[in-house]
């Protein structure tokens, strides 16, 4: 690719998150959990800790919190996470200010889940395997890592994401280094718009 046009490309895949919160450009604002982690959280209540990237404003971690289980949401943009502490506590949760790549020391290993819920999506493709490296780096051996993975953004033809697409067997391949499959199924229930678009995974952290 010439220079110019992949300056283009890196420039669209860097976004500003604090930007667009600020203008309130947020379409994957939806003002409540996701439908599908709720549903999961009935059938199967998490125990231990659990970590949440990317939270956004933190309707997924109050959703897990008030499961009565210790929940750490972080996000990169400031105001994300000052929206997330504007919210009355429902149990153990905690919002960070930080980068997903660049996690503190003390995370590692730390935690016995991770949720994951258009985060994936929101990094660009070429950052794909770092993500899986630093999701699995705060799992203990053996936890489990449960994905809401959003396959097929609703974007017009040439449109650049976030959020950006991805496929089934890409998912395999990037995260079969650190996980195995213990599931897999399309949620049964979503925001409206994201029907049939959506791949629900729970992945479990191989030991070595
Ligand atoms: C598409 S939004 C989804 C937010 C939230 N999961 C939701 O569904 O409401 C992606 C989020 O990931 C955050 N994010 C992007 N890159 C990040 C990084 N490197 N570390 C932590 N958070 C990041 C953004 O600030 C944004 O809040």
């Amino acid at each position: 690719m010439e220079r110019g046009a992949r300056d283009d490309v890196e420039t669209a895949m860097n976004t500003d998150w604090e930007q667009r919160y600020r203008t309130g450009d947020m379409p994957w604002e939806k003002g409540a959990a996701h439908p599908a982690i709720v549903e999961f959280l009935q059938r199967e209540p998490m125990r231990g800790r659990v970590f949440v990237p990317g939270c956004g404003t933190g309707h997924d971690v109050r959703a897990i919190a008030a499961t009565a289980v210790e929940v750490v949401g972080l996000d990169i943009a400031p105001s994300a996470i000052t929206a997330a502490k504007s919210q009355p506590l429902v149990g153990g949760e905690r919002y960070l200010l930080g980068d997903l790549f660049a996690l503190p020391a003390e995370m590692r290993g730390a935690f016995d889940w991770v949720v994951e819920h258009t985060c994936f999506c929101a990094i660009p493709p070429t950052m794909r395997a770092d993500y899986v490296r630093a999701v699995a780096s705060v799992l203990k051996p053996g936890g489990r890592l449960f994905a809401v993975f959003y396959m097929t953004p609703d974007m017009e033809s040439g449109e650049q994401g976030p959020p950006f697409g991805t496929n089934a067997p890409e998912l395999d391949k990037f995260f079969a280094p650190y996980f195995t499959t213990e599931k897999k199924w399309v949620p049964a229930t979503t925001y409206a718009g994201r029907e049939k678009r959506e791949l629900c995974r729970v992945l479990v952290r191989r030991s070595s």
